[in-house]
């Protein structure tokens, strides 16, 4: 990414989808380079997967213009197919083949047939640890196994670009180390991903950049950090107060110039490492610091969780 010559193998440019009168992408631009993870991270209803459907061409754009890989979406969508892999939200495996044929099968609607499609699951079935279930049936599969597969079905065509709308979601947390694991391999091996989540750890811990959407809306966008870091600074200290002097204690912190926030029966306040000594006695509450998450960017930008939604 510091070499500025390189091109974006997707961009976005004042894309917008409406249905009917509902703006639900509201021409919003953005780039994603080779070889990244990149995110979007937003709350139910954001618009992420329109944003996809419109990718994959499942969708018509309302307006704006999307390219993958220098090429035009709305103009050349069975060239953009042939280069992506998609992962939608729901799994689509059918439940008539077992493992290895749902690849198998997969891989026939982009004509690779035969020795080449056999080897490639094989190779797909191994990556995605699932060689010793290539002849399970599908309902005998564990939710992660299932994601799994969808990733292996998605790499069958070699696409430049995999497009994963929430890969974790539903998934314990085992599985979704797991998947973790392997979609970090698929970014190793080349690959560019974008993904969707409304999950700020699988954010954090996966994106090299991403974009925060909420309400077909892109509010900010960067490197995990540095959004931490532009809208939340690095500590949060959640100061819980002693009965009965909840208004006391939040009189006390504005009068220092501060942002309160509630969160449940807290309050939270963000700020740079400081804050810890000038936090650190307040009266009649107790004080607790942690290091600042996407959780606390999106409470900043919108003032509402995340994870209420
Ligand atoms: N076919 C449709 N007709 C009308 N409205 C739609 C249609 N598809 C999506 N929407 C609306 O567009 C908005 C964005 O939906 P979208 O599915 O893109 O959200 P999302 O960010 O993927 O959310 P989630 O986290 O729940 O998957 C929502 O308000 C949704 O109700
Ligand atoms: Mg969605």
């Amino acid at each position: 990414m510091s070499d500025t010559q390189t091109p974006p193998i997707i961009k976005a440019v004042a894309l917008r989808k409406d249905y009917g009168e509902f703006h639900a992408v509201k021409g919003i631009d953005f780039e994603v380079m080779p070889g990244e993870i990149f995110g979007m991270l937003g709350p139910n209803g954001a618009g992420k997967t329109t944003t996809m459907r419109m990718l994959s061409s499942i969708s018509p754009i309302t307006s704006g213009r999307l390219f993958v890989d220098g090429l035009d979406v709305e103009k050349e969508p069975r060239k953009v197919r042939d280069r992506i892999g998609v992962v939608a939200q729901h799994d689509g495996l059918d439940p008539d083949l077992n493992v290895r044929q749902n690849l198998i099968t997969y891989a026939r609607y982009f004509s690779i047939t035969g020795k080449a499609a056999q080897d490639r699951a094989r190779e797909m079935l191994e990556f995605f640890g699932l060689d010793h279930r290539s002849g399970s049936g599908i309902h005998a599969l564990s939710g992660g196994m299932k994601r799994r597969l969808t990733l292996a079905r998605a790499f069958m065509t070699r696409p430049k670009v995999v497009i994963l709308d929430e890969p974790s979601t539903g998934l314990d947390p085992q599985s979704r180390n797991r998947v973790w694991e392997q979609l970090n391999r698929i970014r190793d091996a080349g690959a560019t991903i974008l993904m969707s989540t409304h999950y700020m750890e699988e954010a954090a811990q996966l994106c090299d950049r991403l974009v925060i959407m909420d309400n077909g809306e892109i509010l900010s966008r960067g490197t995990p950090d540095d959004l931490v870091m532009e809208h939340a600074g690095s500590l949060t200290a959640v100061i819980r107060p002693n009965n009965g002097n909840g208004l006391a204690v939040r009189s006390a912190l504005e009068s220092m110039g501060k942002v309160v926030r509630d969160r449940g029966a807290s309050m939270v306040v963000h700020g740079p490492e400081q804050l810890r000594g000038e936090l650190g006695q307040i009266d009649n509450a107790t004080v607790r610091f942690r290091i600042s998450t996407l959780e606390d960017v999106f409470l900043n930008l919108t003032g509402r969780e995340l994870r209420d939604e």
